[in-house]
Parts: structure tokens; sequence; C-alpha cells
């Protein structure tokens, strides 16, 4: 490989990717793996895993693919010791599963806002629980990052309960990197715009549209805007940064715009 990655500190580092089949995940282990890493893929869908793991190989790094379900608890043991069995320690970890719900707040039933909390909260507190005691255990120190949203940072109609979930992941990340920084352990979170992955919520012209109307750099982002924002972060780079919340967003959130103007009585 012809890249100077010395600046980034991360050859030979273990890390641990949550979702990494495909999208942002996919794109954090491109560019950790270019920049020295080694890697254990966390996917449900074991083929996603593995092709992602053949990129990392061809980077000349170190994959493993371990198929599980973060959202079943009882898993999650089994994953990072695992991933920890298999790297021979992890020293990173970047945690990318979640998806909003689309409804008003009126339309949101208990059952959904346990789902949304689940799926974009809870799991990511049980998963960054483990892979910390993991590393205090070790003694070596380490960096996690966690995905918020732009939703976590303002009104998020019709996605409410996914922008609470995520203004709670953003909460606590503060408070990990606040009680874990005595082990020099570091946390942040990533809060993506609008950014192109596999799974789409809007048509891709009307999307388009908005991308060109509303986002200050009239574009949006990719999967490998998130990737370069996880590898920043979880670098040498970043060995100051804890416990901040780096939006990746062309400017979206500056620009303080709604989607489709303020909100009728049903979202
Ligand atoms: N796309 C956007 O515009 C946008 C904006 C803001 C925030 N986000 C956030 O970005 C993150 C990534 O979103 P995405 O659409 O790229 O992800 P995704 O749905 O494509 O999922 C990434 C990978 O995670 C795997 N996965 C899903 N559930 C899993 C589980 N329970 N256990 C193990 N693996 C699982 C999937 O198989 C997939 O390969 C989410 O947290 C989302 O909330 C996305």
């Amino acid at each position: 490989m012809s890249e100077d990655v010395s600046l980034f500190g991360l050859t030979g580092k273990k890390v641990l990717i949550i979702g990494g089949g495909q999208g942002m995940g996919e794109a954090s282990a491109k560019f950790l793996s270019r920049a020295g890493c080694d890697v254990a893929l966390v996917d449900l869908v074991a083929e996603r895993a593995e092709t992602v793991a053949a990129m990392v190989t061809a980077n000349g790094r170190q994959a493993h693919v371990i198929v599980g379900d973060v959202l079943d608890d009882a898993q999650i043991p089994r994953i990072v010791a695992e991933a920890e069995q298999k790297l021979g320690g992890i020293d990173l970890m970047v945690s990318i599963v979640g998806a909003a719900a689309w409804g008003s707040l009126m339309d949101t039933t208990a059952a959904v806002w346990d789902q949304q909390m689940g799926l974009n909260l809870r799991y990511f507190f049980l998963v960054a629980q483990a892979t910390a005691a993991s590393m205090m255990q070790r003694g070596k120190g380490g960096a996690i990052v966690g995905i918020a949203s732009v939703d976590g940072q303002r009104a998020s109609p019709m996605r409410g309960a996914y922008g609470a979930a995520k203004a709670g992941l953003i909460s606590l990340v503060q408070t990990m990197a606040v009680e874990w920084a005595p082990n020099q352990i570091r946390v942040n979170a990533i809060a993506p715009g609008h950014i192109v992955t596999p799974r789409l919520y809007d048509t891709p012209q009307r999307v388009e549209a908005y991308g060109k109307s509303l986002i200050p750099l009239r574009k949006r982002g990719t999967p490998d805007d998130i990737g370069k924002a996880a590898l920043f972060l979880l670098s040498d780079l970043a060995a100051y940064v804890n416990g901040t919340t780096l939006d990746v967003d062309g400017g979206l959130l500056a620009a303080n715009l709604f989607p489709r103007g303020l909100p009728g009585n049903n979202g």
C-alpha cells in the first residue's frame, strides 16, 4: 500500500465493527483497514460481512466475521468475547446499527417507542459496556464511536422516537466518555445528516431535490463520509477528542432548516 498512514497511529490496532456488512460499517472497515487495522465484522447477514471481509483482506489486514444479532441481549457477551478472542484483544469499536420509524408522535405506540429505543440506544449501551469492560480488563485503553443523527440534535418531526433515542445516545456517549476516561477509553459519536446508504428512506428523485435545496453543500453524503469520520475519531489524530458528537451533514444543522416546512397537526 502506497499511502502514508502513520499519522493515524492505527497500524496493528484491532477494531470491532457492529453492523459491518454494508453502508457506513463497510466504509468504516475500508478506511480502518487501509489505515492498518485488523477488523471483526458483526452482522445479522453472513454474506454481507463476508464480502466486506474479503475487501479487508485485500487491503492486507486480517478480517473476522461474527454472525449475530445485537438486539438479542443474550448474544452480546458472546459477540464481544468472540471478537476479543479472534482479534487478540479489542482496541477500537464502532457501532452502526440503527434505523428510524416513520410516524407522528400521536401515532407512536408504546411498542414503536420501545422498538426505537432498543434499536438505536439500548443495544449500543450494552455493546459499548461489554466492549469497554474488555478494554479495561486488557488495560491498554481504547476508543469507541456510536452513530447518532442530526435528528438527535433538534426537533425530528415524523421521527420523534428515533430523535429521542439518538439524543439519548449523544448523552450516553458523554457519560461514557467521563466515566471511562480514567481507563484511557475515549467515546464519541458521529451525527450523520442525509447519507445515501443501501437503505434509502425515500424515492431517489425526491431525496435528490431535497438534498439540493436544503443541504448547504448541495448534495447528500455518502457512507464514505461517515467511514472517514469514524477513522478520524478512532485514530490518534483525535487523541484529545472525548465525549463529543461530530456532525457530518454538509452544513444541515448549521443552516437550521426544517425538511418540509413546519409540521401540521399530523406532523
Ligand atoms: N442514512 C442516513 O441518512 C442516516 C442519517 C442519520 C443517521 N443514520 C444512522 O446511521 C446508521 C447506519 O444506518 P444504515 O442505514 O447505513 O444501516 P443499515 O440498516 O444498512 O445496517 C448496517 C448493517 O447492520 C446490520 N444489522 C442490522 N441490524 C443488526 C442487528 N440487530 N445485529 C447485527 N447487525 C445488524 C445490517 O445487516 C447491515 O449490514 C444508523 O444508526 C442510522 O440511524 C443514518
